[in-house]
C-alpha cells in the first residue's frame, strides 16, 4: 500500500505537487492520470525517495523508501528517465541491479524472460529501441519480486502489441495481490487498465475514484434525432418520460432509447431525417476534469482532436 499525505513538492516558486493526498490500494491497479506537467513524475519520484517532499511524506506498506534495507525488494519502479550505461548489456545492467540489493543472478534470466527481452540479453542497451528500453526498465522494476510495483507511463514508445502486454502484466500483478500505479496521460487507456483512477492537474488530486464510477458518470449518452417536426416529436417522447432539449431540428433525447424513439415517430406518422446514439467520450471527459489545469495547451485543441 502507498499512503501519500499532503505530499508537496516545490521548486523555488514552482509548486509541482500541491498537498496531494491519495492512498494506493493492493489487489488493483491504480490509474494516475493527468495532463503533462500535472505532477505525476515528481510524485512518483517521492514514493520511490528520489525527490524529497517540501512538505507532507509519503509512505510503502508503512515505512519510507529511503528506509527500505533492500528497495528493489520493496518497490520496483519504472522511471521516465531511466539512467542507462548505454555500453552495458540488458543482462550486465540487470545483473548489477541485482547484485547491489543481494538478488541471486538467477532472477536476472527469469526476468528477461518475462518481458521478452532473452534474445537480446547480450546486446548493448545503448543500441535498444524506446519499445525494448521500456522493456529493460520493466525488468528492472520487476527483479526484486516487489510487492508493490510503480511504473511512469509504461506504454511510452510501444507498439499496439506491448500496450497490450503492459495492460495485462499490469492486471497480472495487481491479481497476485500486488499494490500496482501506473501514469499516462491516456484516458482511454486508463479506463482498459486501472480499476482506480487518482486524476490529478497543476499538482493537485481533481478525483480519487473506481474507474467504473468514473465511466458511469462521465461517458453521457443522448439520442440524437432529426425531424422536420421537432416541435411534435418533443412533445410525444416527453409523454412519454424522456429529457428533451431542442437545437432547431435537432432534439438530444435522454430516457427513451433510440429504438424507442423510432417507434414513437413512427407511430405518429413523423418523419425522421437522422436518428442516432451519441456517446461522449472518455477522452472529452477527462479533458473536461482537467480544462482549468492543463499547462501546455495548444491555441485550438478542439480543432486538432476532432
Ligand atoms: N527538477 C525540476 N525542477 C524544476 N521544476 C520541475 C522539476 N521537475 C518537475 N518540475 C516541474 O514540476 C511540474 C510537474 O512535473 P512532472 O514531470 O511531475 O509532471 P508529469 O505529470 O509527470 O508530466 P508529463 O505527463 O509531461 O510526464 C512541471 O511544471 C515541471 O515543469
Ligand atoms: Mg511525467
Amino acid at each position: 500500500m502507498i499512503v501519500a499525505s499532503v505530499l508537496t513538492k516545490r521548486y523555488g516558486e514552482r509548486v509541482a505537487v500541491d498537498r496531494v493526498s491519495f492512498t494506493v490500494r493492493p489487489g488493483r491497479v491504480t490509474g494516475f492520470l493527468g495532463p503533462n506537467g500535472a505532477g505525476k513524475s515528481t510524485t512518483m519520484r517521492m514514493i520511490i525517495g528520489l525527490d524529497r517532499p517540501t512538505e507532507g511524506s509519503v509512505t510503502v506498506d508503512g515505512i519510507r523508501y529511503l528506509d527500505c534495507p533492500a528497495p528493489l525488494r520493496a518497490v520496483g519502479a519504472l522511471l521516465e528517465a531511466r539512467a542507462l550505461h548505454p555500453g552495458r548489456t540488458a543482462w550486465a545492467h540487470l545483473r548489477w541491479m541485482a547484485a547491489s540489493n543481494g538478488i541471486p543472478a538467477s532472477r536476472v534470466d527469469e526476468v528477461l524472460g518475462l518481458v521478452g527481452l532473452e534474445a537480446v540479453a547480450g546486446q548493448r542497451v545503448g543500441r535498444f529501441s524506446l519499445g525494448m528500453g521500456q522493456r529493460l526498465g520493466i525488468a528492472a522494476a520487476l527483479l526484486g519480486d516487489p510487492p508493490v510495483v510503480v511504473l511512469d507511463e509504461p506504454v511510452n514508445g510501444l507498439d499496439p502489441e506491448g500496450i497490450r502486454w503492459v495492460r495485462t502484466l499490469a492486471r497480472d500483478l495487481a491479481a497476485e495481490g500486488r499494490t500496482v500505479l501506473v501514469s499516462s496521460h491516456l484516458m482511454a487507456e486508463m479506463a482498459l487498465t486501472a480499476d482506480h483512477l487518482v486524476v490529478i492537474g497543476r499538482g493537485r488530486v481533481l478525483a480519487d475514484l473506481p474507474t467504473a464510477d468514473f465511466i458511469a458518470e462521465h461517458a453521457a449518452s443522448y439520442v440524437r434525432v432529426r425531424t422536420p417536426q421537432p416541435g411534435e416529436l418533443a412533445e410525444l417522447l416527453r409523454r412519454s418520460g424522456a429529457d428533451v432539449t431542442r437545437e432547431g431540428d435537432e432534439l438530444r433525447v435522454q430516457g427513451v432509447d433510440a429504438a424507442a424513439t423510432g417507434e414513437l415517430a413512427a407511430g405518429a406518422g413523423l418523419v425522421l431525417h437522422e436518428l442516432g446514439l451519441v456517446r461522449s467520450s472518455l477522452e472529452d471527459a477527462f479533458m473536461t476534469l482537467t480544462a482549468g489545469s492543463v499547462e501546455f495547451a495548444a491555441a485550438r485543441p478542439a480543432e486538432v482532436t476532432r
